[in-house]
């Protein structure tokens, strides 16, 4: 396929020049410099909400929702001036106890597309509804949860969503899309499946948007694979996570780099969905039904297993943890793909491997 047929990625009205974009990616994997950077390069870069409070020196439980509106309205005000005037994403989790905050704060701050996932974005439209330039796009992982939120927000809102990301658990890092973790290599949750039903349900139902496939995506040749599906553009997290303008610690990165295959597990996340990630040795405590005893720090998830019960782990702390490249103590999300990452390459780099030297210089 020519460059020339790449299909052009339309959200709502917003075009970028590259149908690619760099997925959200917490706590503060994708901060202001990898969004920026992405968005400036033609792709659209996406600023993760969740817990980014926790990078201020003065967070504490009693003040973090306060603290993640502030640093997040700081956040997209540099990611925009990096961005030279490209477009940027804002993801939500919806699993997360100040997500309605955490939308209203970006809405707030001048972002232009809001991805949500990590449940089902059901009143996403509501909460935004005053911001009808932001561009609305729920992360799924099947057709049966795009056709419910479809259902959904035109009965109760008269709006469809801008597009959908299609994430495979099979393949994509972070918390993944299947109930258990029996469920994440299911077939019937692969791109290949989902991709297609989901372009052919939307034909018939007459809603012209795009489909965007995340999960597993490395390379120019897996790009072309997703778009011979029927998706208009692909979502990709680990690959620009070790990137040289990744907002992650270079120990983090170093990680990435280190990784072989046989070191990505699954875990059962705290707040009840299976995640990908290294076998770090917090994981391999985890994975030995070793608990923790310390308390929560952030308070962040509407259910969490460890604010309950003390079973499992704080994510929060481990996260950050990982941000600052402590390998012992952190839970280091990261796609099945992870061990191809071999090098820390600008974000040039990667986009002049996807769609070539003379397109990227031509931008
Ligand atoms: C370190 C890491 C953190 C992530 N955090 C989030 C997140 O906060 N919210 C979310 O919706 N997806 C998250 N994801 C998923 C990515 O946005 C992306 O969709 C996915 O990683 C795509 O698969 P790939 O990594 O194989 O390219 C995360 C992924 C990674 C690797």
């Amino acid at each position: 396929m020519v460059f020339d047929k790449l299909p052009t990625l339309k959200i709502g009205k917003y075009v970028p020049k590259f149908p690619v974009i760099q997925g959200g990616m917490g706590v503060l994997i994708s901060g202001p410099n990898l969004s920026g950077s992405v968005a400036a390069e033609g792709g659209i870069g996406t600023l993760a909400t969740v817990g980014i409070g926790m990078a201020s020196m003065t967070c504490s439980v009693d003040n973090f929702f306060r603290k993640n509106v502030e640093a997040l309205k700081e956040a997209v005000a540099k990611a925009r001036e990096k961005a030279k005037g490209g477009i940027l994403a804002a993801n939500c989790m919806c699993a997360l106890q100040d997500y309605e905050q955490q939308v209203r704060a970006v809405c707030e701050a001048g972002i232009d597309i809001i991805i949500s996932g990590a449940g089902l974005p059901l009143k996403l439209p509501e909460i935004t509804k005053d911001f009808p330039d932001v561009a609305l796009v729920p992360i799924v992982s099947s057709l049966k949860a795009a056709s419910l939120i479809v259902r959904r927000w035109m009965k109760s809102y008269n709006r469809a969503p801008d597009a959908f990301v299609v994430e495979t658990p099979n393949s994509a890092g972070g918390h993944l899309g299947a109930s258990k973790i029996e469920q994440v290599d299911d077939k019937s949750l692969s791109l290949e499946t989902v991709i297609p039903e989901l372009v052919a349900w939307l034909k018939e139902i007459k809603l012209n948007i795009p489909v965007i496939a995340a999960g597993g995506i490395f390379d120019r040749s897996e790009m072309l694979h997703a778009f011979e599906l029927g998706a208009s553009g692909v979502q990709m997290g680990t690959r620009f996570a070790a990137s040289a303008e990744g907002d992650a610690s270079d120990a983090f990165k170093q990680a990435y780099v280190n990784a072989k295959k046989e070191d990505v597990v699954l875990i059962n996340s705290p707040c009840g969905l299976p995640g990908r990630a290294l076998r770090s040795p917090m994981v391999e405590q985890y994975l030995a039904n070793i608990d923790h005893n310390d308390p929560c720090i952030a308070n962040c998830l509407a259910h969490c297993v460890y604010r309950a019960t003390h079973k499992t782990f704080c994510i929060a702390r481990a996260l950050i943890e990982a941000l600052q490249g402590n390998w012992n103590e952190g839970l280091f999300f990261c796609g099945s793909n992870v061990w191809r990452v071999d090098k820390i390459q600008s974000v040039r780099e990667i986009f002049a491997d996807l769609f070539g030297k003379d397109a990227v210089a031509a931008h």
